[in-house]
């Protein structure tokens, strides 16, 4: 696999990130909630007074979610998975100039892109090897923290964060139902990929939404329901015949990918652990008792083409039951493209 990782020895290694010195007041101890501060080797909690690592300039502000756990929780799980497979896998991307061609390919990272206001602060969570973290972080009026809480992912994030020196990006390692920021300080929280891999979806929903502010934006992408059942009948087959039948995956005969990529696709898609499926409707309901209005998805669930232009922040029609369920049999009918993730997008109310 192709790491970007610095040697260890270099100094870089564990320089403290610059976004973390400039933004430490939105930080907050994943135990008590109390105000952090670093020395630059440590960070210290003002309020429990206990002390975190940093490794390779990440601050470990990982909490278990529940102290009392059994081994064997899904947070574990799927924790112990990641630091066997980093995903996304980082492949050929080496600069900037990469990165930003690799994620303007896709219509989501492009158009948030373009469209996060100026001067915004963004979390991401469970943000991987944090290639839309970087990606959003070149933006040189914007601030955005990059969390997850596989150390493995994280080091590949920050290393490219480091060689390509992205300012107004920073990671931390973080268990997304311990938060190590306060409440109500982001403009913008997106979890894309992340909440189906933990043992309570809706509660860990519930988690990260308190971090936005109000008026604040939150984006959250799952599995769905009906359009990933290409992809579960898909396993099923490569279960029986101990993979073999791997090349009915379009993106394992993609021939633009490595072998690492492939492999960190593969694996995500059809070894996981652990994955829950949504849909819709729900999402919507996850919406309105937390306190949010709907804005925008991907794909569309109003009339009309998704377009290059397309208003991510702008309130779109919500459909009906109908609708929505005729957008998810569309997402069966096209094959569950890349692994039928459906995004939402919800503005929180003001009061
Ligand atoms: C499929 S990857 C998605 C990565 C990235 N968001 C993307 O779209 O490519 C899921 C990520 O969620 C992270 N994750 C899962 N449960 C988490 C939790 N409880 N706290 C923090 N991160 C978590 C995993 O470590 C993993 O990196």
């Amino acid at each position: 696999m192709t790491t970007l990782t610095t040697p260890a020895s270099t100094a870089s290694q564990t320089a403290p990130q610059p976004l973390f010195e400039r933004a430490i007041d939105v930080l907050a101890c994943p135990y008590c909630g109390g105000d952090l501060r670093s020395d630059g080797q440590k960070v210290h909690c003002q309020g429990c007074a206990k002390t975190f690592n940093i490794d390779s300039g990440i601050p470990q502000l990982f909490a278990p979610h529940d102290p009392e756990q059994q081994k064997g929780d899904v947070t574990d799980i799927v924790k112990a998975f990641y630091e066997e497979n980093p995903f996304p896998n980082y492949d050929d991307i080496d600069s900037e100039q990469t990165l930003m061609e690799k994620a303007t390919r896709g219509v989501f990272a492009r158009l948030l892109g373009e469209q996060i206001p100026q001067g915004a602060l963004v979390l991401e969570v469970g943000c991987g090897t944090g290639q839309l973290t970087n990606f959003l972080g070149m933006h040189y009026n914007r601030r955005v923290f990059g969390s997850d809480m596989c150390l493995h992912s994280l080091r590949l994030a920050n290393g490219f964060r480091e060689r390509c020196r992205i300012k107004n990006a920073g990671f931390t390692q973080m268990n997304l139902f311990r938060p190590a920021f306060k409440p109500g300080v982001f403009d913008l929280v997106i979890s894309n990929g992340v909440l189906h891999h933990t043992a309570d979806p809706l509660g860990a929903f519930q988690s990260i939404s308190r971090l936005v502010k109000p008026n604040g934006v939150i984006i959250v992408g799952l599995y769905n329901k009906i359009g990933r059942l290409t992809t579960d009948f898909k396993r099923f087959l490569f279960r029986i015949t101990a993979d073999k039948l791997s090349f009915l995956d379009a993106h394992m005969r993609n021939k633009n990918y490595n072998q690492d990529r492939k492999r960190a696709w593969f694996f995500d898609q059809y070894k996981h652990p652990h994955e829950s499926k949504h849909t819709y409707s729900e999402v919507l309901n996850w919406f309105e008792a937390n306190g949010f209005d709907y804005l925008s998805s991907i794909p569309k669930i109003d009339p009309g083409p998704f377009t290059d232009e397309e208003k991510l922040f702008m309130p779109h029609d919500r459909g009906t039951s109908f609708t929505r369920w005729v957008t998810e049999m569309e997402m069966l009918m096209t094959g569950g493209k890349d692994g039928a993730l459906f995004i939402m997008i919800g503005r929180k109310r003001k009061s």
